[in-house]
């Protein structure tokens, strides 16, 4: 669906609000052009978060590449094997050259994704006894499953609280951690720089913070790099993670982590693959690791599809970042200001949106409940299925995030210890019985992102099916009652 015309009033209303949306009328050319496909299908696509859409001139160039060369496994130094090194290498280079990283202080090393990323960190990073692992409670699961890691070596696991309603830290209660611990021993601080649920961005500047007080930082970029500059000349964190399908929608499975060297060198990762080392003897049951990104890529790295890698980024620039974001924001900022407008007759709102109202220090990602005339929260379940039914994919649950989840649905420690602890749950819980558990209590949200693709018509399709919510009443079991 293109921009309705401009006497439409709502259409009107918004470019009066938000002038600068005219100025990405880019963007509308290339939905025509290269993501005809959500338009011809009717889709409304409000899942940016979950993974971003491809243009369709980013298969044409992966394909004419994988037509038009002879690729062999990078492991081997004859012709095609050298050829496929020299885009996957090629590749490297641009995605450093693309965050703006010194390649004499930052390395890549491509994942199969994010949470690949995040893995080789966890299992590698050196948690000891009496050092820490610093987190903030709306980390995705991935970022969260690092704590396994920590417990198992006896260092100590905190989390740093979220705040309602906007879901930010409190800056003194961050600061005190980072306080509260030996700086002789290797210590961690790990936080989103965009929550993949309330879509706070968090500052950048605590990375410099951290590092002052002795800390390794890691910053999970997945859901801040779709949409938003990470300079790593101006932030030098040691370890990002990042999912490429959530940048640019092509290829699905690669990843990176882009780490300091020097953060590199402190990792000890604990076995050793195809690819991975210089020398490993069978007999004398020795082996050397080798440098850099080499000693983290186990096996052969996927090098047909790494090469899309470096196309996405190059789609990514022809665009450039100012544009895809005053497009984001300007439709969030409409998102945000309707949604939380609408009332029932009786007067309840129907939304309650987790996170910030404004567009200030936060992205394209709404986390929201509907509440129904009577003030009840309406299953996310029930949302999703309606939704459906109008072809308009979101997201619905706790998007992997359960602290930001717990904290927005005030589902409390002694609530889920009791969970956890009743008989018949030590080893076995499902989603299902999760929810019985927390007494009926709504056990998720609903969650729309936008991305470069969205447009005018995208919002305000879902606000009109919002507005379809109004005034009806829904069953416990999320039915319609009405
Ligand atoms: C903030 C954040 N971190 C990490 C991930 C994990 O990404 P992946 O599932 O691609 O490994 C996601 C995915 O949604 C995310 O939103």
């Amino acid at each position: 669906m293109v921009n309705p015309p401009e006497a439409d009033p709502e259409y009107a209303a918004f470019l009066k609000e938000y002038p600068s949306y005219a100025e990405t009328a880019q963007l509308d050319k290339l939905r025509a052009s290269e993501y005809a496909r959500l338009d011809a299908a009717e889709h409304i696509y409000l899942d940016y978060t979950g993974g971003s859409l491809y243009a369709e001139s980013q298969l044409r160039q992966h394909h004419e590449l994988l037509r038009s060369h002879v690729f062999g496994n990078p492991h081997s130094s004859n012709p095609t094997s050298l050829d496929a090194t020299r885009f996957v290498e090629g590749a490297r280079e641009h995605v450093l050259r693309f965050f703006k990283a010194d390649p004499a202080e930052y390395d890549v090393i491509f994942t199969q994704n994010a949470s690949g990323a995040l893995k080789l960190v966890g299992e590698s990073y050196p948690f000891a006894q009496g050092s820490c692992y610093l987190l903030t409670f709306d980390n995705h699961n991935s970022v969260n499953g690092i704590r396994e890691f920590a417990h198992a070596r006896q260092a100590q696991v905190t989390y740093v609280p979220v705040v309602l309603p906007d879901m930010r830290v409190d800056e003194a209660t961050l600061e005190d951690h980072l306080h509260r611990v030996d700086p002789s021993r290797p210590n961690l601080f790990a936080y989103p720089a965009q929550s993949n649920f309330s879509s706070v961005m968090h500052p950048l500047e605590w990375i410099q913070r951290a590092h002052a007080l002795g800390w390794d930082v890691l910053l999970d970029a997945a859901a801040f790099a779709p949409t938003n500059e990470l300079d790593l000349s101006q932030v030098s964190p040691d370890f990002v993670s990042l999912s490429f399908y959530k940048m640019f929608g092509y290829p699905t499975g690669i990843g990176a982590l882009v780490a300091r060297r020097a953060a590199l060198a402190k990792l000890r990762r604990p076995w050793f693959a195809g690819g991975t080392i210089t020398v490993a003897s069978v007999q004398a049951d020795r082996y050397y690791l080798a440098d850099g990104h080499q000693a983290f890529e186990d096996g052969t790295v996927d090098y047909l599809n790494i090469p899309a890698v470096e196309i996405g980024l190059r789609h990514l620039e022809s665009l450039g970042y100012p544009m895809i974001h005053e497009r984001v924001k300007t439709l969030t900022g409409w998102l945000l200001k309707n949604l939380t407008g609408m009332r029932h007759a009786s007067g309840v709102p129907l939304a309650r949106v987790y996170g910030p109202l404004t567009t200030d220090k936060r992205g394209g990602a709404v986390a929201v409940n509907f509440i129904d005339r009577n003030g009840a929260a309406i299953d996310h379940r029930t949302i999703e299925a309606e939704a459906a039914r109008s072809n308009i994919s979101l997201r619905t649950g706790c998007f992997c995030n359960p602290g930001a989840g717990e904290i927005a649905l005030g589902i409390s420690r002694v609530e889920l210890d009791v969970c956890f602890t009743q008989p018949g749950h030590e080893s076995r819980l499902s989603l299902d019985d999760f929810r019985l558990c927390i007494d009926g209590k709504n056990s998720g949200a609903v969650r729309v992102s936008l991305g470069l693709a969205s447009n005018f018509r995208d919002v305000q399709a879902f606000l009109h099916f919002a507005r379809g919510m109004l005034n009806r009443e829904f069953a416990a079991n999320g039915a319609s009652a009405f």
